[in-house]
């Protein structure tokens, strides 16, 4: 019998203990083992969460659970950067393997729990920290081991998707629906994570360093959130064929990894962009397999659960099979250096506020060229001579750099009111 406790009975917590305990038996008939939940600590140990506990395994006490010999596996479902460390440190330190759902702590201090958990030749579970449901961790180290990774991105924040797909059917702006989304509960009162990308950035960092190493981390990530979209952007994405996402990009290019996670318009007919609501769907390009798509909930006490579980039945077997370590968790290899955001090539769609009056094309046109910019289309709306009217540009593959300058020369033009809106843009050249 292998013994687990966790730590930590929030939303994750709950659907953990209520897998644990209802599927004890097919967990038993596909491993061979028996998975016992012995104990649960938390600090509040009154509130009813709805699911029916064996007597006597709920407990205020973290230490009760961290000094049991009996405890084979500590599952830390606490969240945070600072506690959870904590008790991941000391389990870690009593040889006790770990399952965390934790992206932050993982994608702030990775390769310090990872280099405690490799000394201590003990196994840390992490599929729950990205995309929750989604086996995208077991995709990456194991199904597609054989390949050199090309690139992983994807939509794997709910709540940023929620609300640009809100914003896209309803044509609604974005604090309308950020107050709807947080009425339904799938924003928290404080969206700031989420809605600012760095939710997203965590997880980026953690898929990043599964496929390029060496350990990536939230300040290697560049980041924009979604506060700022307008559903004007997202009305003339979609007149040009687009869906605007929050996407979090890995890609390799030229012997360097990019990693970004900002808005982005995606072409309507991938796949990808047909992924709405809170589901998320994470990309990988593999130099053998070439593309693959992996779709499914991200969030939420069960999808999260299942993740976690997984682990647990992954850690019990190598504990019975004696091959605890069999998958490297090394934060010490030598991976691929990041590649500057200044250096990053994308494609570029921009929105001036222009003044409709002849020459002003050429105008931001010359500027565009000067940097190297090439345009592949261009949309005025409306017409109000010497009055601002919104005009779109579509470009080709730019510098970064490049386009922060030009922009920087374009919005001090007389004939352009206000700052310039800009989001890149994915799809391969040619797509379309
Ligand atoms: N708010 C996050 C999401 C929770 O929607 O993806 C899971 O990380």
């Amino acid at each position: 019998m292998i013994n687990v406790g966790i730590i930590g009975f929030g939303t994750v917590g709950t659907g953990t203990a209520s897998i644990l305990l209802n599927n004890r038996d097919i967990l038993r008939e596909r491993t061979g083992i028996d998975i016992n939940l012995r104990r649960i600590a938390d600090l509040d140990i009154k509130r009813d969460r709805g699911i029916k506990l064996p007597k006597g395994i709920l407990t205020a006490k973290t230490e009760e659970l961290l000094d049991d010999p009996d405890i084979h596996i500590v599952v830390e479902l606490i969240g945070g950067t600072t506690v959870a460390k904590d008790v991941i440190l000391k389990a870690i330190s009593k040889g006790k393997h770990v399952v965390t759902a934790n992206k932050a702590l993982l994608a702030t201090h990775g390769a310090e729990i990872f280099r405690a958990a490799g000394k201590q030749k003990v196994e840390l579970g992490f599929e729950a920290s990205v995309a929750g449901g989604i086996p995208i961790v077991k995709v990456i180290r194991e199904g597609l081991v054989a390949n050199r990774i090309r690139a992983v991105y994807g939509i794997i924040n709910g709540t940023t998707n929620y609300i640009l797909t809100k914003m896209t059917e309803e044509k609604a702006e974005f604090s309308e629906v950020l107050k709807e989304a947080q009425k339904l509960g799938y924003a928290e009162a404080d969206p700031t994570y989420d809605i600012e990308g760095i939710d997203s950035a965590h997880k980026l960092a953690i898929l990043a360093s599964l496929s390029y190493g060496p350990r990536f981390s939230i300040k290697d990530v560049y980041r924009e959130g979604i506060s700022w979209i307008s559903p004007m952007d997202i009305e003339f994405a979609r007149e040009l064929g687009y869906k605007l996402k929050l996407l979090a990009i890995a890609k390799e290019s030229d012997g360097k990894v990019e990693l970004r996670v900002h808005p982005t318009m995606v072409p309507e007919e991938y796949l990808i962009s047909k992924v709405d609501g809170v589901y998320n769907a994470v990309y990988v390009e593999g130099d053998a397999v070439g593309s693959t798509l992996y779709y499914g909930r991200g969030a939420g006490d069960m999808p999260t659960g299942s993740a976690v579980v997984s682990d647990i039945a992954d850690i019990a077997r190598n504990i019975v099979t004696n091959s605890v370590g069999r998958i490297s968790l090394d934060p010490s290899r030598k991976g691929k250096s990041l590649m500057k955001m200044d250096d990053v090539q994308s494609m570029y769609y921009f929105r001036f506020s222009a003044i409709d009056k002849p020459g002003v094309l050429s105008k931001i046109s010359g500027i565009l060229g000067k940097y190297n910019i090439s345009i592949v289309s261009v949309i005025q709306k409306g017409r109000h001579e010497g009055k601002a009217v919104p005009l779109v540009v579509l470009t080709h593959r730019a510098k970064e750099k490049n386009v922060l300058a030009a922009l920087k020369e374009i919005n001090r033009l007389s004939i352009v009111a206000g700052k310039s809106v800009f989001i890149r843009v994915e799809g391969k050249e040619g797509d379309r």
